[in-house]
């Protein structure tokens, strides 16, 4: 009997996901890219006929906070296992090997298996000094970089700082340090998922995504996904009817910051900043910044430690701070945003529904297809 080896159904199978969570995870994926009703099924399918994706995840100027946001699992759901069954073949951060070892797992994986890997990278890339501000096995983050993501099938930049340069890149940037766009021209299939971190909920939408239609999304003018960066916090934030009736907090601790009015005043971001947190929020949707009364630091922006600091001070000359000029746009941002958001939220959902409903499957999910006639060959690691 067909043990699934090497099939993303098989692992899924083999973790107890029913075929219930498994056709709720993909009605939210479709939900999230705003895709007619029938394009679970597509997603279903396809996701069913899937091998495992081998995947590398590379380090380099960074505080790991990515790799944490990965992990953050509580309790395992859909779309954790789906990122647990990722054949991550290198993650220094994570991955048992250590020296020689490791280099050689990362080594075995882009050579032999060129054009066909999933490449992450976490942290920004210096390029001062010749690369010498950060090497792994005596090779620069930027030779790194161009010979692991050079040979991906696609590269996702996770995180601020390896999508735009981050904290690293703030003047004077010392390093020289860049996001991979600008440090790698010319990487084949490259995304970007900023925020300081990346949310993982992104992060298993995105890959469920790739997996079915073996392309990324649509894309923003930074190289961001749509479906997660295509409307501003403002415009989704549940503080906003208090902005819109000129109800904002003074100070901190005051009355109306008890109240929750809104923060602009305070140096909320939220006008100027994209991304899907209102939606989705974070450790598995118990909140977000402004839930708890935190203004929006505008994380997910091309250079947020230059340009939204002070982050506690309202910044009138930030580009897209002439808000009062869109504020009759409003109704009409929020109805185009509702699809949206309506999916992105239910991926959420998706992620979270097995800390709520920790019952055994319902029907067992399809078998996987007839096995590999080879065993993929042992490339990693990981324990
Ligand atoms: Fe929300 Fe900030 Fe906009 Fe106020 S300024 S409505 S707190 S995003
Ligand atoms: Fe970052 Fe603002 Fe969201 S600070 S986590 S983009 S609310």
């Amino acid at each position: 009997m067909s043990t699934g080896e090497g099939w993303l159904i098989g692992e899924l199978k083999r973790r107890g996901v029913s075929r219930r969570e498994f056709v709720l995870f993909c009605a939210g994926i479709a939900g999230t890219f705003a895709l007619p009703g029938s394009a679970a099924t597509k997603i279903a399918a396809a996701l069913s006929k899937t091998k495992k994706p081998i995947l590398v995840w590379l380090e380099f100027q960074d505080c790991c906070g990515n790799t944490e946001s990965f992990l953050r699992a509580s309790a395992p759901t859909v779309g954790e296992v789906i990122l647990d069954t990722l054949s991550l073949d290198y993650h220094e951060t994570i991955m048992a090997a250590a020296g020689t070892q490791a280099e050689e797992a990362l080594q075995n994986v882009v050579k032999t298996h060129k054009g066909e890997y999933l490449a992450v990278v976490e942290g920004s890339i210096p390029t001062g000094a010749g690369g010498a501000y950060c090497t792994i096995g005596g090779k620069s983050a930027l030779s790194i970089a161009r010979e692991v993501c050079g040979g991906a099938a696609a590269t996702i930049a996770m995180g601020t700082c390896a999508t735009y340069g981050g904290l690293p890149a703030a003047a004077p940037n010392p390093t020289g340090a860049l996001g991979v766009a600008d440090a790698v021209p010319g990487v084949k299939n490259l995304i970007n998922l900023s925020a300081c971190p990346a949310n993982a909920a992104n992060m298993v939408a995105l890959i469920a995504y790739y997996l079915t239609f073996k392309r990324w999304p649509p894309v923003d003018g930074v190289g961001r996904p749509l479906f997660a960066y295509g409307q501003s916090i403002h415009d989704a934030c549940e503080r906003r009817a208090h902005f819109d009736a000129g109800q904002y907090v003074e100070a901190w601790g005051d009355e109306a910051h008890r109240n929750g009015y809104c923060l602009f005043k305070m140096g909320c971001k939220g006008p100027v900043t994209h991304q899907n947190c209102p939606n989705i929020r974070w450790n598995e949707g118990t909140n977000w910044p402004i839930g708890c009364g935190h203004p929006c630091i505008g994380c997910a922006e091309p250079d947020f430690w230059d340009k939204m600091t002070p982050f506690y001070q309202h910044l009138p000359n930030v580009a897209g701070f002439g808000v009062s000029e869109s504020i009759d746009k409003v109704g009409v941002w929020l109805a185009a945003g509702t699809a949206v958001a309506f999916g992105a939220h239910t991926v959420g959902k998706m992620v979270q529904h097995r800390l709520a409903t920790r019952e055994g499957p319902d029907t067992e999910l399809p078998a996987p297809p007839s096995p590999p006639s080879k065993q993929p060959p042992k490339t990693g690691g990981m324990p």
